[in-house]
């Protein structure tokens, strides 16, 4: 029989930036080129066990929702393993497994709840002890955006010069959000976004302007939070997000997420707001669009936005709870 040597559980939601993170200063330690903001919605999470056996075990294992994963998949969840095992000084095997209520790679941030679980349960299962900055900063080595999902609701991601300096924090507030998913297509996305970061940066002539408007961007919505101010917050937002894609449109050759649904979804949106409520709509590294709106709001905006794209499955997330460390033991 195999021997566990520890094991534990954890769980996460996903995040989605309201000024994103495109482009790493650093490719190896995950050190973003401008610092982002977001905030954690509840409801699309990944909840992951890791359990480190005895070293005659063999290699790594990894299921994700009961699929065994092997390659690209396997091979990111090990390195990222290795950085715990270093740091906790063992060399034990993992069996991994986790289970998501976000559909996998459609730029949904599945990554950002993966790896957040992924490192709140491997150093549970290592039997490290991280204050939730220590925690932010590795599950950063996994995914960039996972840094921010170990808090709820709004969180910033400071892009820091180097490991110890690139963390996020919660960013406290009484603001009333939520964000729509409009979830155009379910699809795998075709370009990893490490793949299109790359090529943005090395390759698009309006890649810089972005970069520098993003920190202008940043004050602005962090004022707009201060000032309980959603008309200040929500037109920054959707310009932060269409400046990003504007980028990557200008790279060769081009990076682009669009479908023509993701259009009309932001047609929908600006047709909404024309009578006179509050949404404005942010887009990743996927088709799919998420509408900024107030909690209070959430459900009219919905119900319009379901009217005017009829067959489209769009949900309301409000803000969630950051990282949960679910079980331990220690074997
Ligand atoms: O964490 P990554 O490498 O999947 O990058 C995420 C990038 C965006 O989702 C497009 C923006 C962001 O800040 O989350």
């Amino acid at each position: 029989a195999v021997g566990i040597v520890g094991q534990g559980q954890a769980q996460a939601n996903a995040n989605i930036a309201l000024i994103k993170y495109w482009g790493k200063a650093d490719e190896d330690l995950i050190i973003p080129t401008t610092s982002s903001l977001s905030l954690t919605l509840d409801g699309l999470s990944t909840r992951t066990s890791v359990q480190f056996l005895d070293l005659n075990a063999g290699p790594d294992r990894l299921a994700i929702d009961d699929q065994p994963q092997g390659g690209k998949a396997l091979g990111r969840v090990s390195r990222f393993l290795d950085l715990v095992r270093r740091q906790a000084g063992i060399d034990a095997p993992a069996l991994v497994s986790s289970y998501n209520t976000v559909p996998y790679g459609a730029g949904l941030a599945s990554s950002s709840s993966a790896f957040a679980a992924l490192a709140g349960a491997a150093c549970v299962a290592a039997g490290l002890d991280l204050s939730p900055r220590e925690l932010s900063r590795l599950a950063r080595r996994g995914s960039g955006s996972a840094c921010r999902s170990i808090f709820g609701g709004l969180a910033l991601w400071q892009a820091g010069q180097d490991d110890a300096s690139s963390y996020a924090q919660p960013v406290d507030s009484q603001m009333d959000l939520a964000l729509i998913v409009v979830l155009v297509s379910g699809q795998e996305k075709r370009i990893s976004s490490r793949e299109a970061m790359r090529r943005t940066i090395s390759t698009s002539p309006l890649y810089q302007a972005w970069v520098d408007q993003s920190q202008a961007d940043l004050e602005q919505a962090l004022a707009a939070i201060r000032a309980n101010d959603l008309q200040a917050l929500g037109p920054v937002v959707e310009a932060n997000a269409l400046g990003m894609h504007a980028a990557m449109l200008a790279a060769r050759p081009a990076v682009s997420y669009w479908l023509p649904d993701t259009l009309l979804a932001f047609d929908a949106v600006r047709q909404i707001r024309a009578d006179g409520l509050s949404a404005w709509a942010t887009l990743d590294a996927g088709p799919n669009i998420k509408v900024l709106t107030s909690g209070q709001e959430a459900a009219r905006v919905a119900e319009e936005l379901r009217r005017r794209l009829p067959g489209v499955n769009i949900q309301v997330h409000k803000p969630g709870p950051g990282l949960q460390i679910i079980g331990s033991d220690g074997g």
